[in-house]
Parts: structure tokens; sequence; C-alpha cells
């Protein structure tokens, strides 16, 4: 699918989305873990969480789908089967590297594949640690497919030292630490997204986090083996803040706006991109207005601003791990040079997005330099317009459409088909809000 955004009248207006991404991963998958019935609303229905739903299936626990309100029938950790088929991850890597740590807990066979961009993400980053745990797991020389069989019980509790801040290891590991034979501990050099932590307390695992004086490890999680079977879920999902990124910088560079995001997830492991326009002189708001499931949840309200460059780095990079394409168009609109660093793990995204995204913004008229770990895009507060491709990364997509909201010429965006990999709803609610963007096959 080819879009051609064009610069148009002000964006206004209030929108709700979709639950957030990691967390409706996390919700069906323990809701399977669980004995009895979990349910939970506002699940994200895209393509990256079919597969986790399909996977349930194949595993032999039943779920059932009406509109966003989703019931798992949770068959508990004894309760999973062994698949016949191939399990098909799609593109989904928090699919593939959970699904990894809850086939360890449940014990069961079965082989982990999907796309050809799937099969180029690094896996040995939690085949290594689970098969230290006395996990049966194997890789394709570090990628997928991923070959799980029947291991002797119990897993062994271990120290894990992550050289990677990862949520999606993390939560690999936490889920086979839940089998262990005694405490598992996990550091990581940043606080990663949290989200495992909560759900999981909240259905009665002891898992205990805090930071770590000193030394490369800032940041550590203790889990206890399960002394009874984990509860069901019941949880509305907050809408999700990474979808947010692209409707804030939307509002903030096309002039004139004035947008409001009901019911966001604030989990502050989450916002670091909030935090990084309020300091480019954003006019932002986020209000926290309820807590979901241990989740902090709220409002953003933000309206159009003349933005200053900005500099990200360290742990700031890692709360907003999958925000750089959208900031990257944040750093184009505003004036000045914009300098990221620490952040060689955007190389091994849905794609390199250190190289896509000064690749494509350079079609626009940005000036957007590589570095090793990061860019730096010189900003003269505005786009000139282009034709760009979406290399099959969802979020490149998105950032691309919104760089279109507000330049010069038209922006064409190739491939646009990939934002219903995490927001389907996406042209829809931009239209919403007034954008001119016409999408043909
Ligand atoms: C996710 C964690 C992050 C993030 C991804 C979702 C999760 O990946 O980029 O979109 O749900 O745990 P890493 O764990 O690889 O940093």
């Amino acid at each position: 699918m080819k879009c051609i955004v064009r610069s148009g009248k002000p964006l206004r207006g209030r929108i709700h989305l979709p639950g957030d991404k990691s967390l409706s991963h996390r919700a069906i998958l323990f809701s399977a873990l669980a004995e009895g019935e979990s349910e939970i609303e506002n699940v994200l229905l895209a393509g990256v969480t079919r597969p986790m739903l399909e996977a349930l299936t194949a595993f032999g626990v039943g779920w059932s789908l009406v509109d966003r309100r989703l019931t798992v029938n949770g068959r508990g950790l004894e309760g999973w089967q062994s698949p016949g088929t191939v399990i098909d991850c799609g593109n989904s890597a928090t699919t593939m590297r959970l699904l990894a740590g809850a086939m360890a807990a449940t014990n069961v066979s079965g082989i982990l594949d999907g796309t050809a961009g799937l099969r180029r993400r690094p896996m040995d980053r939690i085949v290594r640690p689970l098969q230290r745990m006395g996990v049966d797991i194997r890789s394709t020389e570090g990628f997928a497919p991923l070959f799980l069989s029947r291991s002797e019980r119990p897993l062994r509790g271990m120290e894990h030292e992550l050289s990677v801040a990862s949520a999606q290891v993390k939560t690999g590991l936490i889920l086979a630490a839940l089998v262990a034979d005694s405490p598992t501990h996990i550091y990581e050099p940043a606080r990663s997204r949290d989200h495992t932590e909560r759900m999981l307390r909240s259905m009665g695992a002891e898992i205990e986090t805090g930071p770590v004086e000193g030394g490369r490890y800032v940041y550590q999680t203790r889990v206890r083996p399960l002394s009874s079977s984990l509860k069901p879920l019941r949880m509305r999902l907050p809408g999700d803040v990474s979808s947010a990124a692209f409707f804030v910088v939307s509002g903030l560079v096309v002039p004139d706006s004035e947008i409001e995001i009901e019911n966001v997830g604030l989990n502050p492991t989450r916002t670091g991109l909030l935090d990084t326009l309020l300091e480019m002189q954003a006019i932002l708001e986020a209000e926290e207005t309820s807590v979901e499931g241990g989740e902090p949840c709220g409002r953003i309200r933000v309206r159009f601003s003349s933005l200053n460059a900005s500099k990200v780095s360290g742990e700031r990079v890692v709360r907003m791990i999958d925000e750089f394409p959208v900031l990257g168009v944040a750093a184009a609109y505003a004036r000045g040079e914009t300098l990221v660093a620490d952040a060689q793990e955007l190389r091994y995204k849905e794609s390199d997005r250190i190289a896509r995204l000064c690749q494509e913004l350079r079609k626009l008229g940005v000036e957007a330099t590589e570095t090793q770990d990061g860019f730096r895009i010189v900003g003269k507060g505005r786009v000139e317009g282009g034709t760009v491709e979406a290399h099959g990364d969802h979020r490149l997509a998105m950032a691309l459409i919104v760089a279109g909201l507000a330049s010069k010429e038209p922006v064409v965006v190739n491939g646009a088909e990939v934002v219903g990999e995490s927001l389907p709803e996406f042209i829809p609610l931009l239209r919403s809000l007034g954008a001119e963007v016409l999408c043909e096959d």
C-alpha cells in the first residue's frame, strides 16, 4: 500500500487508542499460564498480537474474543500441550522471546519460527540464559527457528547479567524462574519496561525489583519460584503510549493543532519520549488519572509547538526504545542539532532503525547522519517532501507518514500496509483528526 500525505488543516480532536502492545502480549500469554478464566478488555488486535493468540490454540489453551474483550481459559503451568506444528511468531520478536520462556515454564516441546525479518533478530540473548537454567533449547546459529524439548525439572535458579537491557529477555527468564528450584536474579545495565513484574505480581507471583548501587548493572529483578498457581487476570488494558507518540508528534509539528489522547498507559519505564519532547519545549501535558492492574494511565494533551533540538543517551534510550523513528521526525521539525547516542539496539529492531531512519529522512530533505550507536539530525524547522520506503517496519512507516503532515511537498510512503502490525487504526485515527492521507494498494 502506498500512502500520500499532504499538509493541510490543523489536527484537532480527542482519540482513544487500542491496548498497549507489550501489555497485550503479556496479558494473553500470562492468562494462558494461569489456572482459570481470565478476562482482558481493550486487547490490541494487530499483526503482532495475532501470532500470540494463535499460539495459545496450538498449546491447547482455549480463548474467545468479542470485539476487544478476550476471555482465556488458562490451563496452569502443567496443562499446556506440545503443539503438533511449528509455532509461527510472524514478525513479532516479543512473541518468540516470551513464548520461549513460557514453553520452558510449561515444559512443552516445539519449534518457534517466523518471517524472514524475524529470522534476522538476535535470539541467543534469550537462548543462552535459558540453557543455563537447564532448558533444552537451541537456536539456529543464534537466530530463529528455535527448538525446544522437554527438560528435567526443576529448572535451576540462576544469576543472570544481561549485557543489553531487554524487557523481552527479562520476561522470558522470569517465566522460567517461576518453576526453578531457587530464586533467580536478573541484573540489567538500564531499567527496561516492567509490565511483566507488575502483571505477574497481581497474579500472585513474588517478584522484587530495585536499583543496584555502583558498577555496570543498575537494576535488579528477583523472582521466587511459585508456591501456588497463577491467579487469573482481570484487566482493562490502557492505550499504547508508543502508538500515542505518533499523534503527539503530529500535534506538535502541524501548525495550530490541539490533540487529546485519552486513557494512555503512563508507566514511567515507557515515557522517555514525553520527557524528551518536554525538554524540546513541547507544549504537552501528561496527567495520570487512574491505575489499571498496577499500570498508571491517563490523558495526554498536546499543542503545536516551536521545538528545539535535544540530546538523548544513557538510561533515557531504554525508556523510549520504540520511539526513535518519530523522535527523528520531531527533530527534523525542530531547530538545531539533535544527537542520539547509546542506542545501538536500534539496529536490531524491525529494521536497522539507525540506518533506515537516516536514509529515508534524507530523501525528504532532512540532514540526518548515522553514527555507530545513534544519529544526528540538524533540524531546520521544516521537511521538504518526497517518496520514501517503510522497509517492513511499522514504526518507521508511521513516523514517515507523520513527517508528511506538515511538509512543503507531499510525502509518499511505500509499503505503508505494515502499520497494521501494531496499529491498524492509524490512518483512520489520523483522518479523524483532520489529516489528509490518501492510501491506495
Ligand atoms: C518489548 C520490549 C522492547 C520493545 C518491544 C516490546 C516488550 O524490546 O522494543 O517493542 O514488550 O517487552 P527489547 O526487549 O528487545 O528491548
